[in-house]
């Protein structure tokens, strides 16, 4: 599959971004297990213009994560067009996502991310403005509609001549690839649903499935087996299946999906030795990466906690650790640890506890 002229490969599977998850060290390790595309978190393109050092870390790649997409939202057509130059020429992504989903208050609340489904319009003119701006493939990741009942409300303005019900989801794609975009997410939920219920994929299939629509289309939500993600493409068609909370705690999980969606067999390499080492790569990677010196972030913000918060959230979240009698003080152990020797102690201390469940 490819957007554009980036080839993904047959049946590729991305790392959604997802905010203080998708960091650098762990894009690193997922890149690393076979996933085909990795995303930033999403930067608000308000605090990039503004040169707020927290954003401008956001959008650093590393050659080893490419193919690697960054990700911005935002409420006007001036910032955003503004923030994609600015993505552009300092960080040369492979690709330039807009965030049309997030529906966590502070965003949507405010018209950005999901916000954006109740102005469609707005959603159509940045989305335009933006492709004519930078030159590097422009995609887009939004959700099924706001709510459940206006999933097929389609904006006056937008006649149809048949008298059918068209989803809106339906509509809108057709209107977004009008715009330019290389490729379209669809999450496969609601705004109002936030992370509730479960992903309902019969409306991402009728977008795949539309004779209309050319580019790409990357299927999300609730994705968390190797088994899931080739009935996503079995049953729906989607080109591409994008993966996010489970890969929480477990990088590795890319590395079953890539072998069975390959060969059709799990990959029974990864021992617990293994997993545990991987996790301490994680640490020290996001250690190293927050003492580096070019960090945009101030001198003394430039420490070794800096890389412990970042990773020790991941840590806490290891599916490896569910089902450890009493592993709730641990846990909040690794929250609190504040040294890469502490978490070190913590994570062999785990690892004895799963031997002896
Ligand atoms: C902690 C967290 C942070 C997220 N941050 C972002 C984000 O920055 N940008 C975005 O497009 N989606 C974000 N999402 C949504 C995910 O990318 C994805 O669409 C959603 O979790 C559904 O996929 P899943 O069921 O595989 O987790 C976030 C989700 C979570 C749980």
């Amino acid at each position: 599959m490819k957007i554009r002229d980036i080839n993904l490969g047959d049946k590729p599977v991305l790392l959604a971004p997802m905010e203080d998850v998708t960091d650098q060290a762990f894009r690193l390790l997922c890149k690393e297990f076979g996933a085909s595309m990795v995303y930033s978190e999403f930067v608000s393109a308000d605090a990039l213009i503004r040169n707020v050092n927290r954003s401008l870390e956001k959008i650093r790649v590393d050659d080893r994560e490419r193919p690697v997409a960054i990700q911005i939202y935002g409420r006007d057509v001036p910032s955003m067009v503004e923030a994609a130059r600015m993505v552009e020429s300092e960080a040369h992504p492979d690709i330039l996502d807009i965030n049309f989903g997030c529906p966590v208050k502070k965003v949507a609340g405010k018209g950005a991310g999901a916000g954006m489904l109740r102005t469609p319009q707005l959603m159509l003119d940045i989305t335009r403005e933006v492709v004519k701006a930078v030159s590097v493939p422009v995609t887009v990741k939004t959700r099924l509609g706001w709510d459940v009942p206006s999933l097929y409300d389609l904006p006056s303005n937008w006649h149809r001549t048949t008298e059918e019900k068209t989803p809106f989801i339906l509509e809108l794609a057709e209107r977004l690839q009008d715009c330019g975009i290389a490729a379209l997410t669809i999450h496969g939920r609601t705004r109002s649903q936030m992370y509730q219920g479960e992903a309902d994929w019969t409306l991402i299939g009728e977008v795949k499935a539309n004779p209309r629509i050319h580019i790409p289309i990357i299927g999300n939500g609730d994705i968390c087996t190797a088994e899931q993600a080739q009935a996503a493409f079995d049953r729906y068609g989607v080109d591409a299946v994008m993966i996010g909370r489970a890969t929480f705690g477990q990088p590795w999980l890319f590395k079953d999906v890539r072998t069975f969606l390959d060969t059709g067999l799990h990959d029974n390499t990864m021992t617990l030795d293994w997993k545990m080492e991987v996790l301490k790569r994680q640490v020290r990677t996001s250690v190293e990466y927050s003492l580096r010196e070019d960090n945009a972030l101030k001198e003394r913000k430039r420490t070794e906690l800096g890389g412990i918060i970042h990773v020790r959230r991941h840590l806490a979240n290891c599916p490896l650790f569910k089902g450890i009698p009493d592993f709730r003080s641990t846990r909040i152990r690794i929250l609190q640890a504040t040294t890469q020797e502490e978490l070190f102690a913590l994570l062999d201390e785990a690892k004895e506890r799963i031997l002896r469940k």
